[in-house]
């Protein structure tokens, strides 16, 4: 399962990645972070690592070469051929990464993408192409869950990074800006086929606070997924570069992963929308043949046929292939 982080800068997301990450541990489940958001100098001390790796960026051989790293072998030195090469698979496990690439500890991987806001260089963001590209081709073993830190803001949107995302969590803290940044991610992130799950309301100090959020959430049909409260722990463990502490909002935490893992992969729930949908269209056919006349037969009722038909088809077809996809 891939999940991805999304909110306002300082609202809590690597905070909140952070947690999930130790509570999937916790279940004995693997967990992988990749690190998309530059300004997360201290994530990797959040998670308890003692380093921070080096970007995905530079084994792409930097921002002018991403697109050639995601194809094929642009180095000559051999060894960097070898490495290098490793992002122009079909399927990456992050165990074929270098070293230096990845940190980690018992069960936790930690993958740094790279810088993104940097001169832009003409083209289509090249960390946009090198996220969307490693996401994309992670291969994650049954049962392993990777959690994308992601680049705050919603610029990342449209660029296809979160097609191969499972599910798309928001983080809001109690301000209108940030509700209001759920609201477009809930929208990009439907319009770009990624899978909305909801949203985390990150440190409230009173129920009247976090139930004002959840109203205005509920008003723009977004769904709670969790409260965290504000625990003046993480604060202190953050400003001196602890890692998270242990026993500080264990329920909630736990609360958040349910409602995360209790969401079906985007496969499973597009096979089951369009499966739905070709259902409907059935019915809808069978309904409309009932109704028409054995004679004279009216025009607008025969193209209506033709139409739902039409769509009939298309639902089968794309059924047909998203499960020869999920078999592959
Ligand atoms: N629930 C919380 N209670 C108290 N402080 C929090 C909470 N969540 C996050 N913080 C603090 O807010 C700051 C920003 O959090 P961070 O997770 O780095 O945000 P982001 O990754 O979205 O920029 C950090 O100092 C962090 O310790
Ligand atoms: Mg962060």
């Amino acid at each position: 399962m891939k999940i991805s982080i999304c909110g306002k800068g300082g609202t809590g997301k690597s905070t909140l990645v952070a947690a999930l990450a130790n509570e999937f541990l916790r279940r004995g489940s693997e967990v992988i972070i990749i690190d998309s958001d530059e300004s997360n100098s201290g994530l990797y001390r959040m998670l308890g690592l003692d380093r921070r790796p080096s970007p995905l960026m530079e084994l792409a051989g930097g921002r002018k070469n991403v697109r050639q790293a995601l194809r094929s072998e642009p180095a000559e030195n051999t060894q960097e051929k070898k490495e290098t090469s490793v992002l122009a698979q079909d399927r990456i496990r992050v165990e074929d990464l270098p070293e230096e690439y990845v940190c980690g500890r018992e069960g936790l991987r930690l993958v740094v993408v790279g810088k993104i806001h940097q001169a832009l260089e003409g083209c289509a963001c090249p960390i946009g192409v090198l996220s969307r590209g490693f996401l994309k081709r992670l291969a994650l073993a049954e049962g392993k869950i990777a959690i994308v830190d992601m680049e705050a803001g919603i610029e990342h949107f449209g660029r296809g990074i979160e097609t191969s995302i499972d599910c798309v969590v928001a983080v809001v803290e109690p301000s209108l800006e940030s509700v209001n940044l759920a609201e477009k991610v809930n929208s990009l992130a439907n319009a770009s086929g990624a899978l909305f799950a909801g949203a985390v309301i990150n440190k409230t100090t009173s129920r009247t606070m976090a139930g004002k959020i959840e109203t205005a959430l509920r008003d723009c049909g977004i769904k709670l997924l969790g409260i965290m409260r504000f625990h003046p722990e993480f604060l202190d463990t953050a400003l001196e570069g602890q890692p998270l502490p242990s026993g500080v909002a264990e329920d909630e935490i736990r609360t958040i992963a349910d409602a995360i893992v209790s969401i079906p992969p985007l496969t499973e729930s597009r096979i089951h929308r369009t499966e739905e949908s070709v259902m409907t269209l059935e019915e809808k056919i069978t309904d409309l043949k009932a109704r028409m006349p054995a004679h004279s037969v009216n025009p607008s009722m025969v193209q209506e046929l033709e139409e739902l038909e039409e769509r009939l088809k298309t639902a089968r077809e794309q059924s047909k292939r998203l499960l020869a996809d999920k078999e592959v």
